[in-house]
Formats: C-alpha cells, sequence, structure tokens
C-alpha cells in the first residue's frame, strides 16, 4: 500500500522535543499511605510526562489513554470560580489556557504531533488511544493518528453531540456545529466493549410467542445462512408464509409494563448531555470542562476494572474523577496552574483518598501574603489557622509533614472550597494529630493556581500559668 502522509512546512522539526532530557518525576504532596497511589496528577507538559512515565516503566502498560487537548478554537480560556454560590454572588476568574495559534493549523499541528508521539510508547497490546478533537483539527488529527499508531489500528470515529442546536449556532446560515468528534485507535489486541442503550419498544411494535416471550422482527439483513441456522437452534427465527426469513430480537418487560430492548451504543453519541445539564456540584468552572458521564462511558468501554487510565490534558480532571468513580487507577497531567488547582481540589473533595500530586519540570507560581499559626494543645492535637488575604481567597489548602529539605508533604488534612449553588466556604482551621512534630508544611492553593508552600512552627501549648502571665500582661 502506499502511504498517505499529511505535511506541512515545518514538521520535520516538530518532533525535536522528544529527544530534549528527561524530565523527573517529583512528588510534592502525598494524600494516603499506600507505595503506589492510585491516583497521580502531574504539572508538566504532555511530552515530558509521556516521555517520563515510559522511563519509570509504564511503557506498554496503559489501557487508556485519553486526550483532550487544545482544539484550535482561537480562544483564550477564563476559569471561573464562584465564591458564594447565589447567581449574583462573587466570582474570581483567572486565565485558565490559551488555545490561539499565530501561525494557523502549521502552529497547532507542531504542538501535537511531538505529544501524540510521546504517548504511543504506553499504550498496552490490549489498550487504546482516545483523542477528542472537534470540527477544526479533526480532519488533520486523523490523518496524523494513522502515522503515529497506524492507520490498520484506527478502531472508531465517535461523534458526541456536546449540545443542543439552539440560539446563534441554529440561525447562523449554516447546519449547527453541534458536534465533537472522538478519533479511537487500539493497540493490536484491543476490543472495546460498547454499553448497552435501553430503548423503548411501542407495544404495536412487538409480538409475543408461544412461550409468553415479547419480541420485534427485523430482516435477516447480512447473515449468512450458518449465523441463521445458529440462530434458528436458538428459537430466534421466525419465517413468513412465503418462506421470508426475519430474526427475532426479545424485549423486556418493566415493573409498569413498557416494553424495552437493550441495544449495543454504536459511534453516533446523542445521550450524553453537555456539562450545562450537569449537577452544579460536578461543574468546577473551568472552561472546556467536559461532563462525567462521557468519560465514565469511555473509562468503562475501554479499560478493566483495576486498569490504568492516563490523560495528559486533565484540565479539571474529569478523567480521574471518572477512573477513580469505577474503580481504575489514573495518572492526569496538565501544564497549567489553573488546571492543577481546579484538578486537585475537585479529586480531593470527590473523596479520592490515595492522590500523589507531582510536578514534572513545572512549579505553580508562589503566592506572596498567605501565613498560618499552629498551635499544640494539651491532648497532643495541633491547631492550625490559615490567614489569607480577603482580595486573594484560597480555594484550598493541606497541611502535613515535609519529608526531607523542599521534599513532599504527607497530608494529614485537607480542605477544598465546595462547588454547587450554595458551595460550603473553605474552612481555614484545622485540627490535625501531628504526634511531637515541631513543624508543619501548608501548601495553600489560589484559583489562579498560584500557590503558597509555609513551613510553621507548632507553638506549645500554653499551661495555666504562662496564660494568667499573658493576661496580667
Ligand atoms: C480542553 S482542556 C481539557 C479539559 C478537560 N478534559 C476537562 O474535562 O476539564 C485542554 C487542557 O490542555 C492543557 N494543555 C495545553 N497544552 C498542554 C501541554 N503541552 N501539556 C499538557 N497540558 C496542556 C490546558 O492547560 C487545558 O487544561
Amino acid at each position: 500500500m502506499r502511504p498517505v502522509t499529511l505535511e506541512w512546512a515545518g514538521k520535520s522539526a516538530a518532533l525535536a522535543p522528544l529527544t530534549r532530557p528527561l524530565v523527573a518525576l517529583e512528588p510534592v504532596e502525598r494524600a494516603g499511605r499506600g507505595d503506589a497511589p492510585r491516583g497521580r496528577l502531574v504539572q508538566g507538559d504532555a511530552i515530558d510526562v509521556a516521555r517520563a512515565l515510559v522511563a519509570e516503566g509504564l511503557g506498554a502498560k496503559v489501557d487508556l489513554v485519553y486526550l483532550d487537548p487544545p482544539f484550535g478554537s482561537g480562544v483564550d480560556y477564563a476559569h471561573e470560580e464562584r465564591l458564594d454560590g447565589a447567581a449574583d454572588g462573587r466570582v474570581a476568574r483567572a486565565r485558565a489556557y490559551v488555545d490561539t495559534w499565530g501561525g494557523g493549523p502549521a502552529d497547532y499541528l507542531d504542538m501535537l504531533y511531538p505529544r501524540l508521539a510521546a504517548v504511543a510508547p504506553l499504550l498496552a497490546p490490549t489498550g487504546s488511544v482516545w483523542v477528542h478533537l472537534d470540527w477544526r483539527a479533526s480532519y488533520l488529527v486523523r490523518a496524523l493518528c494513522d502515522e503515529i499508531f497506524g492507520r490498520e489500528r484506527f478502531l472508531n470515529e465517535i461523534v458526541w453531540r456536546r449540545a443542543p442546536n439552539l440560539g446563534r449556532q441554529a440561525r447562523s446560515g449554516q447546519f449547527g456545529r453541534t458536534l465533537d468528534t472522538l478519533l479511537v485507535y487500539g493497540g493490536p489486541n484491543a476490543r472495546l466493549v460498547p454499553p448497552t442503550r435501553r430503548t423503548e419498544v411501542p407495544a404495536s411494535g412487538a409480538r409475543v410467542d408461544a412461550e409468553g416471550r415479547s419480541f420485534t422482527l427485523a430482516p435477516r439483513g447480512d447473515y449468512t445462512d450458518a449465523s441463521v441456522a445458529r440462530l434458528d437452534a436458538e428459537g430466534r427465527i421466525h419465517r413468513t408464509a412465503s418462506g421470508r426469513v426475519y430474526v427475532k430480537y426479545w424485549v423486556d418487560r418493566d415493573a409498569d409494563g413498557r416494553l424495552w430492548k437493550a441495544q449495543p451504543v454504536d459511534t453516533l453519541w446523542t445521550d450524553v448531555p453537555p456539562l450545562r445539564h450537569a449537577s452544579p456540584e460536578e461543574r468546577t468552572g473551568y472552561p472546556t470542562q467536559k461532563p462525567r458521564a462521557l468519560l465514565e462511558r469511555i473509562v468503562a468501554a475501554a479499560s478493566p476494572p483495576g486498569g490504568l487510565v492516563v490523560d495528559l490534558f486533565a484540565g479539571s480532571g474529569t478523567t480521574g474523577a471518572a477512573a477513580w468513580a469505577l474503580g481504575r487507577r489514573f495518572v492526569l497531567a496538565d501544564v497549567g496552574d489553573v488546571a492543577i488547582a481546579a484538578a486537585r481540589a475537585r479529586l480531593l473533595r470527590d473523596g479520592v483518598d490515595d492522590l500523589s500530586i507531582e510536578r514534572c519540570g513545572r512549579s505553580p507560581a508562589s503566592c506572596p501574603g498567605v501565613s498560618a499559626t499552629a498551635r499544640r494543645a494539651h491532648d497532643g492535637s495541633v491547631e492550625v489557622l490559615v490567614h489569607a488575604s480577603a482580595d486573594h481567597e484560597p480555594i484550598a489548602w493541606s497541611v502535613g509533614l515535609r519529608r526531607g529539605p523542599g521534599g513532599c508533604v504527607e497530608v494529614l488534612a485537607h480542605h477544598e472550597r465546595g462547588t454547587g449553588r450554595s458551595p460550603a466556604p473553605l474552612a481555614l482551621r484545622s485540627v490535625v494529630a501531628a504526634g511531637a512534630e515541631r513543624t508543619l508544611a501548608l501548601r495553600v492553593l489560589h484559583v489562579d493556581g498560584t500557590v503558597a508552600e509555609l513551613d510553621v512552627s507548632v507553638r506549645a501549648a500554653t499551661t495555666a500559668r504562662s496564660a494568667a502571665r499573658a493576661g496580667a500582661a
């Protein structure tokens, strides 16, 4: 076969980042105790993280790679965090990420090409990679994926209806652009497990056989004679008086007597509602956040229970939330400060209690002006108070023990701002069991992704005599 490849000016130089020095993965914060965390959130460029994961031994070990990169939309995206919840409450805004490409599609492809190439070695022979795009770049990226993963490894092009055809879209003088595209490529032994979808069957469309089972009929279509013989043996063939062959499809009846049948989901996904229909608690305010239901479908179809899921353009961490809910392990990465702060808060809020926060060559900007106090009580517990400036409120913080100078913080307690219509405010006080530790480490995160890292001395319990002295003074 003669190869078909996509060319653009400068393509050959685009893979140069794959040969730059490897960047190490460094743990920054650890919630949970086990040796191998079930969830990892890494700040770093997708290229560096993919290469570091391969160097760590995860080559050919990943069941599902989901990538939701910038789409080439030409937009500067802002994250919006509701601080009070009410519709007219305060909203904190921060620049989340930039999706503008001065040099047009060539610049965009220069970004995506080496990153797709970097993730390819991670894929297990039974694994698959899903690339989420829309009309702007999907037609180009499919050709690129053929080149990187192999045209023969193409499994599906899934169309997800992400929005109803309303408003400006519907009156644009074109058909509304309401679809996203998911390109799916698999390893040599990949098998996806599509879920089934319940479809109601009108009572008039069903028949009942002699044993009382309801069924619908469909022409034999492309069933071979051998398949028809097999279906006949299962009692699933119906012959008309004229000898025409129809296949029976069993129909179930629910408690209300309604008839329905389970049909495998195909590549047209119109039944996963857009994020705006998700619960207010699910919406993080991160731009271009995808609905968790979409990622749950992908994770369930493309990875086994306990399997490993990787997303290197993680944004608000939807893939991690879905993977955790379905009992998979995950590695998420994003280059942006705002994304890491949003994803970290979301995962911990969702109850991910075995999480490692790491960096791979990128650290968040630091934030001055945050202070804290820690005081030991008579029962040995330590009360920690965070003092933050009113015009730069944190969204989350943790307190723990630093392992080694400048090292990873082993988390004793963490707090996150809530989401939803009336989000729980961030607690700025914590009581922790810190043994005899004299210093505690705090990480305080803000909406704009900045982080204050503090080492706080634990002050001794105030004795009755010293309290009285303090009162007299
Ligand atoms: C479309 S958003 C992902 C949204 C995510 N799926 C969610 O549900 O929240 C794309 C993300 O890619 C990140 N990104 C852009 N360039 C990157 C790079 N080179 N490496 C890693 N992440 C990158 C951006 O910071 C942004 O968060």
